[in-house]
C-alpha cells in the first residue's frame, strides 16, 4: 500500500476533549511535554455539558458539617459499597482543590451571601455540596478549561475519529490512527503516552441525554488494545429526561430542580417518593410532606438544614425505578413518566436558580416551569463501567495507556451521585495528564510498524468500499431500540439472551453496511465505523448485566430483584477480549483500608445520630 497518511509526533495524545480530556491535557502540557488533544467534535462540545446542576466537593461553603470523609461515606454509599475506595479517597480529598483551581482559572461560580462558592443539594449527598453556576455548571467548567487550554500551548486536531491504537512488540501503547471527519484524510499519531477521555457509551439507547458522539470509542478502543473494563453492567438512568414531544425525548432536566425543591407526582397527585425509600436509607429521608416542606424552607432561606432531606433527593437508580414503577402500575403521566414541579419556588427563583430549565421547557416544550409541571421520564445518562485503571495514576493494563472521566471506571461502582462525574474528572483528568506526562519523560518517540498501520487504513475504509450493503443507520436506529427495550432499565435473562443473538446479527449486517464511496464528511461512513465500537460495548453491558444474577443500583433485573450483598455485593465483573470476543470474569473487590473503615462508621454514626434527634423531636 502506498502512503496515503499524514504523520504527527507527540509525548501525550488525549483522544476527547470533554472536562476530563481538557484537564488532562493542560496537566500534561503544565509539565513541558509535547501535548494534543484529538476530538471527535468541536472543541467545547461535549457530554460534560450535561452535568448541569453541579459539581460536588466538600467546601463547606453551605454547610460546615461536611468534610472529606462524609463526601467518601456518600460515594461509597451510592455506589452500593462496590466503588474502588482508593479512588473514592483521592476524589473526596482533593476535589475541594480542583473546584478552586477552576474558580482560578476564571470560573464564574454562583456566591453564597458571604462571597463564597455556593453550593445546592443533589441526590445522596449529606450536605449541600454542589459547587454551581445556575443550571449551566458543565458549560461553564468546559469554557473555562478550553480557555487555560488553548493557553497551555496544546495542540488540538478537531473533528477527527479514532479508530485504533498501536502497540509495540512488549505490548506498551504507542500511537492512534484516525480519519478526518471533515476531508476524510487518515492521520497517523505516535506518542509515548495516550489518554483515553472519550467519555461513556449511552448512545447505544434510544432514550439517552447524551449526543451523537457518545458512541463508546473508547471503551471499544481499550477493549481492542488489551485492556480491561469493569462494571459495564452499570448503566445509569437519570429519572429525569424530557419525554415530551417526542423529538426532544431523553434531553436532560437537571437533578438541580429537585435539589431547589423540586417534587414528583403521579397522576393522581401524590407525592410517590416516600413509597419508595429504600431499607438502605430509611432514616436519611424526610418521612412526612411537612417535613420535606420545613427542609426546602430551610434551604432556600439559606440556614442549615435541621430536617431530613426530601425522599425526591434519594439517589439516581431509586428516583428512576420508582418513576418506572408508578409508570408500571398506571400512575403515570400521560406520555408515560411522572410530574416534576417546581413552580411553588416562583418565577424570580427559578429564573436565578434553574434559567436554562426554564428556557428548556418554554422553548421545545411550550411550557413554562414557572407557572405549570413539567412531564419527565428516565434516560439513559451515565456509564458506571470503564477502562479499568489504577486509583492514582490513571494507568490501565496496558502499559502507556491511561484513562479518565466516564470511560475510565471504579469511583462509582453501581452508581454515581448526581454531581460526582464534574468533581471525578477534574480529580482523575489531572492525575491522568501527570502520570501520562510523567511516563513520556522515561521513553523515546517510538516507532509505529507499517503493517499495523497498513491493516488499520484497510478497515478504516471498508465501508467505502461496499457497493451494495445496506445502510448503516437502519443498524444504528434497530441496535438503539433494542438495546432501550432488552438491556433498559429492568432487564430479564431471557431478553438479554436475545440481545446478544441480535447484537451478533448486527456485527455481520454491519460488515457489509455501505455507506457510499465519499470521504468528504460522509455521515454514513462515520456511523459505519462508529457502529463498530457501538456493538463491541452493547455486548459488554449486555454480557456483565446477564452475569450479575442480583439487582444493585444501576443493574435491575427482574427475575433476580433484590440485592445478594453477601456475593454479588463482593464481586466486580472484568471483560476483556480475546480473538474478537467479549469475555467476562467474576473478581473479588479489595477489602477497604482500615481507617476508611473507620471514617465510613464514624459518618454513620453522626447520620445515625441526627436521625435519632429528629425522631426523638416528632
Ligand atoms: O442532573 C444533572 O444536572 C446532572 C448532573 C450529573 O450527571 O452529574
Amino acid at each position: 500500500m502506498s502512503k496515503e497518511y499524514s504523520h504527527h509526533e507527540f509525548d501525550v495524545i488525549v483522544i476527547g476533549a470533554g472536562g476530563a480530556g481538557l484537564r488532562a491535557a493542560i496537566e500534561s502540557a503544565k509539565s513541558g511535554v509535547k501535548t494534543a488533544i484529538i476530538t471527535k467534535s468541536l472543541l467545547g462540545k461535549a457530554h460534560t455539558v450535561m452535568a448541569e446542576g453541579g459539581c460536588a466537593a466538600a467546601l463547606q461553603n453551605a454547610d460546615p458539617r461536611d468534610n472529606w470523609k462524609v463526601h467518601f461515606h456518600d460515594t461509597m454509599k451510592g455506589s452500593k459499597w462496590l466503588a474502588d475506595w482508593k479512588m473514592a479517597e483521592y476524589h473526596a480529598k482533593e476535589a475541594p482543590d480542583r473546584v478552586r483551581e477552576l474558580e482560578q482559572w476564571g470560573a464564574v461560580f454562583d456566591r453564597t451571601n458571604t462571597n463564597f462558592i455556593n453550593q445546592r443539594n443533589f441526590g445522596g449527598h449529606t450536605f449541600p455540596r454542589l459547587a454551581h453556576v445556575g443550571d449551566s455548571t458543565g458549560l461553564e467548567i468546559i469554557r473555562t478549561l478550553q480557555e487555560k487550554g488553548i493557553h497551555s500551548g496544546i495542540d488540538v486536531f478537531m473533528e477527527y475519529t479514532v479508530t485504533d491504537l498501536f502497540k509495540n512488540k512488549k505490548g506498551e501503547c504507542i500511537g492512534c490512527i484516525g480519519y478526518n471527519r471533515v476531508d476524510g484524510e487518515i492521520h497517523t499519531f505516535s506518542a509515548k503516552s495516550i489518554v483515553l477521555a472519550t467519555g461513556g457509551i449511552t448512545r447505544c439507547w434510544s432514550v439517552c441525554s447524551g449526543s451523537w458522539e457518545y458512541t463508546g470509542d473508547g471503551h471499544a478502543l481499550a477493549l481492542k488494545a488489551g485492556a480491561h473494563l469493569r462494571d459495564m453492567e452499570f448503566v445509569q438512568f437519570h429519572p429525569t429526561g424530557m419525554i415530551w414531544p417526542p423529538s426532544v425525548r431523553g434531553i436532560l432536566v437537571t437533578e438541580g430542580v429537585r435539589g431547589e425543591g423540586g417534587r414528583l407526582l403521579n397522576i393522581e397527585n401524590e407525592r410517590f417518593m416516600f413509597n419508595y425509600v429504600p431499607e438502605m436509607f430509611a432514616g436519611d429521608h424526610a418521612e412526612t410532606i411537612e417535613e420535606s416542606e420545613q427542609w426546602v424552607q430551610e434551604v432556600v432561606s439559606g440556614k442549615l438544614a435541621t430536617v431530613r432531606r426530601p425522599p425526591e433527593l434519594l439517589t439516581r437508580d431509586v428516583v428512576a425505578k420508582a418513576i418506572n414503577s408508578e409508570v408500571k402500575a398506571g400512575r403515570g403521566s400521560p406520555n408515560g413518566g411522572a410530574f416534576l414541579d417546581i413552580s411553588h419556588r416562583g418565577e424570580e427563583a427559578i429564573l436565578k436558580k434553574l434559567p436554562s430549565m426554564h428556557h428548556q421547557f418554554k422553548e421545545l416544550a411550550g411550557v413554562d416551569i414557572s407557572k405549570e409541571p413539567m412531564e419527565v421520564g428516565p434516560t439513559a445518562h451515565y456509564v458506571m463501567g470503564g477502562v479499568r485503571v489504577d486509583a492514582e495514576t490513571q494507568e490501565s493494563c496496558v502499559p502507556g495507556l491511561f484513562a479518565c472521566g466516564e470511560v475510565a471506571s471504579g469511583l462509582h461502582g453501581a452508581n454515581r451521585l448526581g454531581g460526582n462525574s464534574l468533581s471525578d474528572l477534574i480529580v482523575f483528568g489531572k492525575r491522568a495528564g501527570e502520570f501520562a506526562a510523567k511516563k513520556s519523560k522515561e521513553l523515546s518517540q517510538p516507532k509505529i510498524d507499517e503493517k499495523d498501520i497498513n491493516l488499520a487504513i484497510t478497515n478504516i475504509l471498508a465501508p467505502l468500499k461496499n457497493f451494495e450493503g445496506e445502510n448503516p443507520g437502519k443498524i444504528y436506529d434497530e441496535l438503539r431500540d433494542m438495546m432501550q427495550n432488552q438491556v433498559g432499565i429492568i432487564r430479564t435473562k431471557d431478553e438479554m439472551v436475545s440481545a446478544l443473538e441480535k447484537l451478533n446479527e448486527y456485527e455481520a449486517r454491519q460488515k457489509n453496511a455501505s455507506s457510499g464511496t465519499s470521504r468528504k464528511y460522509n455521515s454514513g461512513w462515520h456511523q459505519a465505523l462508529d457502529l463498530i465500537n457501538m456493538i463491541i460495548v452493547s455486548k459488554a453491558a449486555t454480557l456483565a448485566a446477564l452475569t450479575r444474577e442480583e439487582s444493585r443500583g444501576g443493574h435491575t433485573r427482574d427475575d433476580f430483584p433484590t440485592p445478594d450483598d453477601e456475593y454479588w455485593g463482593q464481586i466486580v465483573n472484568v471483560i476483556w477480549m480475546e480473538d474478537g470476543e467479549v469475555k467476562i470474569r467474576q473478581e473479588e473487590k479489595e477489602e477497604m483500608r482500615e481507617d476508611l473503615q473507620e471514617a465510613i462508621k464514624e459518618v454513620k454514626k453522626m447520620i445515625a445520630e441526627r436521625a435519632a434527634e429528629q425522631d426523638g423531636e416528632k
